[in-house]
């Protein structure tokens, strides 16, 4: 049913966001600040109230910080309507962005009826972090309207947007997406369609050390989350996996053990804690107990681990370089990627410029022999020690 059913849209560009979860109603609140009339959709008044209101807190927020005035406030909300009748929702619209749980299945069978229902014209995006463009688009009869659009979380602070061209993606849908990223004030990062894409491929390795940690119970996460805290990271890595969502990262999991890796099957502590249901921050326990409203735990700063985190850049480092092979994206956009999506200072190929690559080699194919993952071991570039002149002049804005 239409909250507000008699808005007059006919001026307004109308963006349709389905799911309003985690990521959906932060991308409906970008949406909306972009001046467009949004329709979030879920499949439950319970659920689009939970967006929407997490919608108002956060506006109100921006308003706080003076960021908006009342009156644009106010504006914004007029602009704003929640259904749960997604083919009602999705008429007069140009842009579906989909964000449903990370299920192929699922999002293959939204994007049927995102086909069916919304104008011929649209553009039917998904904010899948992981999964085929390709072969979601070829669930529909427009596969060139499609595209990936993969906003890091929380998606109204992101400074980029992952824009993802699947094998029939057209140019004018990549533009069009592109001015969106644009209008949006976030820096657009374009990948080929390959598991996992840029950024989420490059994090995988280290995602997969920490959950093996985790299994060997070798640290106490609240040690390693201390120890990257005081090197001012804005958040440990186990926080991370809470913060996104154990059950976004159990299934992401599965579908790279699936399409990249076995190595990548969910570890044993990850399943246990998705059969309990708890899936860190969205439902109030995970890895860590997170207080009324989201609240971040308290991480004690004062007994950190004694655990190089410079182990998990070499790991990205390692996955930039299969991923800048495979040509699933550019280097200058690989380094921005990872710093923007990740809130780095530099870019994996700018750190490994000052490393010494034997070391390198030998750290990998030590951490590979200690876990039996072959994902670890080192890529034949760093391995030979050809990569710095590989990456040298490859792209002159890398130094600016
Ligand atoms: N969590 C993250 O940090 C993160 C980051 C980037 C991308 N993503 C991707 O975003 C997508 C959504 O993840 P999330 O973390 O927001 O998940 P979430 O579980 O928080 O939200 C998903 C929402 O989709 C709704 N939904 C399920 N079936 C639906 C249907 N048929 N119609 C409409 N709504 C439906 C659910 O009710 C829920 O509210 C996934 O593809 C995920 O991989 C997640």
């Amino acid at each position: 049913m239409n909250e507000r059913t008699n808005v007059n849209t006919e001026n307004l560009k109308k963006v349709s966001v389905i799911g309003a979860g985690h990521m959906g109603h932060g991308i409906a609140e970008v949406a909306l600040l972009s001046n467009y009339f949004v329709s979030l959709v879920d499949i439950s008044e319970e659920r689009v109230n939970k967006g929407k209101a997490l919608i108002d807190w956060s506006l109100k927020e921006l308003m706080k910080k003076s960021k908006i005035t009342e009156k644009r406030y106010k504006d914004i909300l007029n602009n704003f309507e929640t259904s749960t009748d997604l083919e009602n929702a999705i008429k007069n619209t140009f842009l579906c962005i989909e964000a449903v749980p990370e299920k192929l299945e699922l999002k293959k069978n939204i994007f049927k009826k995102l086909d069916k229902f919304s104008p011929k014209h649209a553009i039917l995006a998904s904010n899948t972090s992981t999964m085929s463009i390709t072969e979601i688009a070829n669930i529909t009869q427009r596969p060139e309207k499609v595209v990936g659009l993969h906003f890091p979380p929380p998606p109204v602070l992101a400074k980029a947007v992952e824009i993802v061209k699947g094998e029939k993606t057209s140019s004018e849908t990549i533009n069009l997406i592109t001015r969106f990223v644009k209008d949006s004030n976030k820096i657009p990062i374009i990948s080929k369609d390959s598991p996992g894409f840029i950024c989420n491929r490059i994090m995988a390795p280290s995602i997969l050390l920490i959950q093996l940690m985790l299994d060997q119970k070798e640290y106490s996460p609240m040690k390693i989350d201390a120890a990257a805290l005081n090197k001012k990271m804005i958040m440990g890595p186990y926080e991370l996996l809470d913060y996104m969502g154990l059950d976004v990262v159990y299934d992401s999991s599965l579908y790279l053990a699936k399409t990249l890796s076995p190595d990548y099957y969910p570890t044993h502590t990850i399943k246990k804690f998705v059969e309990e249901n708890k899936l860190g921050r969205k439902t109030g326990e995970g890895i860590y107990k997170w207080g009324p409203g989201g609240k971040r735990p308290d991480i004690d700063l004062s007994d950190p681990a004694e655990f190089d985190l410079l182990d998990l850049t070499r790991l990205q480092i390692n996955e930039a370089v299969k991923v800048l092979e495979e040509g699933v994206g550019t280097m200058n956009d690989i380094e921005i990627g990872m710093k923007l999506f990740y809130h780095n200072q530099r870019g994996p190929f700018e750190i490994v410029k000052k490393m010494n690559l034997n070391d390198l080699t030998v750290f990998l194919d030590k951490i590979s022999n200690k876990y039996g993952k072959e994902v670890f071991c080192a890529h034949k570039w760093i391995r030979d020690n050809t990569l710095l002149e590989r990456i040298s002049n490859k792209d002159e804005r890398l130094d600016s």
